[in-house]
C-alpha cells in the first residue's frame, strides 16, 4: 500500500529560501533561490545545457547541502541535520540521475529490489512488485541480465523502476525520457503521474519541449542563476509572467 509520510499539518515538502550553490571557489551556479514546492504537486524543470539543473535536484535530494540561504526538506533544515538523519529523510526521495547510476554486475531485478530490500520488505513482496513494476517498463524480459548489458534506453527504464518502487514522498527525475522512444516517454510519464496521483512530489528535468507541451504542468525554468515559475499556458517568450 501506499505509504505517505509527509505530515499532513504541512504541506510543504521542499522549501528554498535565498539558496545559493557554487561548486569550489567558482561563481555561484545558482543565486538567491526561493522556491516551495507542495506536496503533490508536479513541476517541470528546464533551461540551457549548465545552466543548473542537476545542481538544483542535487540539493533537492540532500547530495550536496546549499553554499547558502535555506533548504528545508519535510520540514527539516538541511544544515542542522546529521548524516543519519539525512540519510532517513533521503530514503523518502525516489531519484532518477541523468546518467543512471545503476549497480552493473547487479541484474535489473535485483537492482529494482534494491530499495525495498533496505527497507526489510520480504522477498515474496520483493519479487511481486519487482515483476509487475518490470512487466510495465517493458523490461520483463531482461529481468535476470546484469545491468552492464542493458541499452541506456533500457538503463533509463530501470533507474526510474528503482526510483519509484517504494512510492517515494518525492520523485525527483533528471532528463529520464532523454534515452527512449516517444511511446515509452508516454507510458513512463503515465507512471510518474499516477504517482503523483497518489501524492508523490514530482520535479522532471528536460529538455523536451514535446514532453512540456503535451503534458500540462508548470514549469520551473532556471536562467543566468536564476528561478522563474511559468504556469502551462505561458510561453517562456513573450505574455510571460513570474510568480
Ligand atoms: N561537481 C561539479 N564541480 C564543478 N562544477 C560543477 C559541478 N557540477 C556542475 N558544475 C557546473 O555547474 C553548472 C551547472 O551544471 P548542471 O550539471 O547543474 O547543469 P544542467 O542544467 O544539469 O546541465 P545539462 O542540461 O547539461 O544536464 C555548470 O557550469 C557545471 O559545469
Ligand atoms: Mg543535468
Amino acid at each position: 500500500m501506499l505509504r505517505n509520510t509527509t505530515n499532513i499539518g504541512d504541506p510543504v515538502v521542499i522549501d528554498m529560501k535565498n539558496v545559493g550553490i557554487r561548486y569550489d571557489l567558482g561563481p555561484e551556479v545558482l543565486s538567491d533561490i526561493n522556491l516551495s514546492l507542495r506536496r503533490a504537486s508536479f513541476h517541470f524543470l528546464t533551461g540551457k545545457s549548465g545552466a543548473g539543473k542537476t545542481s538544483l535536484l542535487s540539493m533537492m535530494y540532500l547530495a550536496q547541502k546549499p553554499s547558502r540561504g535555506v533548504l528545508n526538506v519535510f520540514g527539516k533544515n538541511v544544515n542542522f541535520t546529521n548524516r543519519d538523519a539525512l540519510a532517513l529523510l533521503r530514503r523518502r526521495i525516489g531519484v532518477v540521475f541523468q546518467d543512471f547510476r545503476l549497480i552493473d554486475h547487479l541484474s535489473a531485478f535485483d537492482n529494482v529490489a534494491l530499495p525495498l530490500r533496505v527497507c526489510g520488505m520480504g522477498e515474496r513482496e520483493v519479487k511481486k512488485r519487482v515483476k509487475e513494476l518490470l512487466q510495465w517498463v517493458e523490461l520483463d524480459k531482461h529481468m535476470f541480465d546484469r545491468a552492464s548489458t542493458l541499452s541506456g534506453g533500457e538503463k533509463q527504464r530501470i533507474a526510474i523502476a528503482r526510483a519509484v518502487i517504494n512510492r517515494p514522498d518525492i520523485l525527483l527525475a533528471d532528463e529520464p525520457t532523454g534515452n527512449v522512444d516517444s511511446d515509452i516517454a508516454r507510458k513512463l510519464m503515465k507512471l510518474f503521474i499516477e504517482l503523483n496521483k497518489l501524492g508523490t512530489t514530482v520535479v522532471i528535468a528536460t529538455h523536451s519541449e514535446k514532453l512540456i507541451t503535451d503534458f500540462a504542468y508548470p514549469r520551473l525554468h532556471l536562467s543566468d542563476g536564476n528561478l522563474r515559475i511559468y504556469q502551462p499556458n505561458e510561453g517562456l517568450r513573450g505574455g510571460m509572467r513570474i510568480i
